[in-house]
């Protein structure tokens, strides 16, 4: 077991008000989460209180549970650990309303005997989110507290500037965790350090040298359960506006003065603001056939199931770079890849059918999975006579090092920073607001959907969109795998 570290864990005991307990959120991930963390010791005491519109018992909602964590736990659930978690889990239906709301919260803090923080988790629809934040004020538990919120934060401008003013009307800014998982991965975090802890690639980190990007999340995935939300969501607004421009920025930003929540948002809104808008011309929106007979499917539905987009940072280190992103449902494959292709030399003294520049340019490139890859690809020499050229790569596999064990799941990750306060990893009002600003021409007129095959890499439209360029995506090659010697 884990021992709790200053560094690592919350100072206080918690009491975690889960709201959207028995969703889909809190099942894949939450409450597995939430498991981890309390039986790995990394906090220092804690009880959780579900809270959502099923009107069951404590026993249904730790039914619910079980079967979640037997479902998704990425780790094992033995029977002393379950007993322990259970005993912390305790269940409020929202019709009880504010006042069995505060007495449950109440109880919890005496039984946790000690002095205790408040975190509310709002794992509910945008729709739903104002009145359990309102249920939160009549009951009086904003005090000793922080409040996580799920994307999307908004829908447009309008809709964002006024739930993040009546937000404030209950919540004040510091206390307010727009979550943003992508940002919890790993590998996200390690864009920081590959770019900032070394100095070999920062150099040629701008226009002179870097030709263009791609940020590219296929999914295999379906929508199951989820259509009713991604009628009025759409792969947009679930996906780009949130998970893969706070990537790009990441990516594209400053260096940091701090490895301090102010300057890294700090960073990142420049790179935000320095984002043109979004052009209709520069978008490609998609949706699988099929897609409109599915249950809770609007027949005539116009919502992208798939979307890929050029967009521009006009700022000095970028300027003139396309970056590209795609992300979609019922895709060939499921991967999350940063590609970053470097400009190739102005000349070559190689001769024709030596195979230089044949396989496309240098790349590197950052796989998103927790258990995250890079490799840089480069031309070299095949072995023999004569000057025959070949793609090679270096690769990294997080795989060969001894901490894949260690690594944290998103949501866990930043469940913990949330308690500890930390907000570097969490988006801010501001940065949020100029998403939506530079995102209203697209969504003001979005181009018609085009209906794309499951399973294809989306509509063929996307091959113009990139043009002369490629997707990187699928690969040549594929990533050397770093438990078999010799591939
Ligand atoms: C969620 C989106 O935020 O991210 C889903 O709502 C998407 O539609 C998911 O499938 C992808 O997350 P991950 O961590 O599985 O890449």
């Amino acid at each position: 077991m884990a021992k709790i570290s200053p560094d690592v864990g919350p100072r206080f005991a918690q009491v975690v008000v889960l709201f959207g307990a028995t969703g889909d959120l809190a099942r894949r991930k939450l409450l597995p989460g939430l498991f981890h963390l309390t039986s790995a010791g990394f906090i220092p005491g804690c009880r959780i209180i579900g809270v959502s519109l099923d009107d069951i018992d404590l026993d249904a909602f730790r039914q619910l549970a079980r079967a979640a964590l037997d479902e998704f736990s990425s780790r094992p659930v033995g029977d002393a650990e379950w007993a322990a978690f259970a005993a912390l889990l305790d269940y409020v239906p929202l019709a009880a309303g504010a006042t069995a709301l505060k007495a449950a919260v109440h109880q919890s803090e005496q039984l946790l005997g000690r002095e205790s923080r408040r975190l509310h988790y709002l794992s509910v629809p945008p729709s739903a989110a104002l009145s359990a934040v309102q249920l939160l004020g009549e009951a009086g538990l904003v005090e000793r507290s922080r409040i996580v919120m799920e994307k999307p934060f908004g829908t447009d401008l309008v809709s964002a500037v006024a739930l993040n003013t009546r937000l404030h009307g209950v919540f004040a800014e510091e206390q307010i965790f727009r979550i943003d998982h992508f940002l919890g991965k790993e590998p996200a975090q390690n864009i920081l350090a590959f770019r900032f802890a070394n100095g070999l690639f920062e150099p040629i980190w701008n226009r002179n040298f870097i030709d263009h990007v791609q940020i590219d999340v296929p999914e295999t995935l379906g929508l199951g359960q989820r259509a009713g939300f991604y009628e009025q969501t759409g792969a947009y607004r679930d996906m780009v506006v949130t998970h893969l421009f706070q990537i790009l920025a990441f990516m594209a930003m400053e260096p940091p003065t701090a490895l301090e929540p102010a300057p890294i948002s700090e960073e990142k809104n420049k790179v935000f603001r320095s984002m043109l808008p979004i052009q209709p011309a520069d978008v490609v929106r998609g949706q699988y056939t099929g897609y409109r007979a599915e249950q809770g499917v609007n027949l005539e539905s116009d919502s992208e199931t798939f979307i890929a987009l050029k967009c521009a940072i006009d700022n000095w280190r970028w300027a003139g770079v396309p970056f590209y992103l795609r992300t979609g449902k019922r895709l060939a494959e499921g991967q999350r890849i940063i590609s970053i292709a470097f400009r190739e030399p102005p000349k070559s003294m190689f001769p024709a059918g030596s195979g230089v520049g044949a396989q496309g340019p240098d790349h590197l490139t950052f796989d998103l999975a927790d258990a995250s890859k890079m490799s840089l690809s480069f031309y070299g020499k095949r072995p023999g006579p004569g000057m025959r050229l070949d793609k090679l790569s270096l690769q990294f596999a997080m795989h060969d090092t001894g901490f894949i064990g260690d690594v944290l799941e998103a949501y866990e990750r930043l469940i913990l920073d949330a308690m500890r306060a930390d907000r570097t990893l969490f988006t801010t009002a501001e940065g949020i607001e100029r998403l939506w600003e530079v995102s209203m021409p697209l969504l003001e007129a979005p181009p018609p959907v085009r209906f794309y095959a499951p399973g294809s890499w989306g509509p063929n439209a996307i091959h113009q969109l990139i043009a002369p360029r490629a997707w990187r995506l699928p690969f040549e090659r594929a990533w050397r795998n770093p438990n078999t010697v010799g591939n």
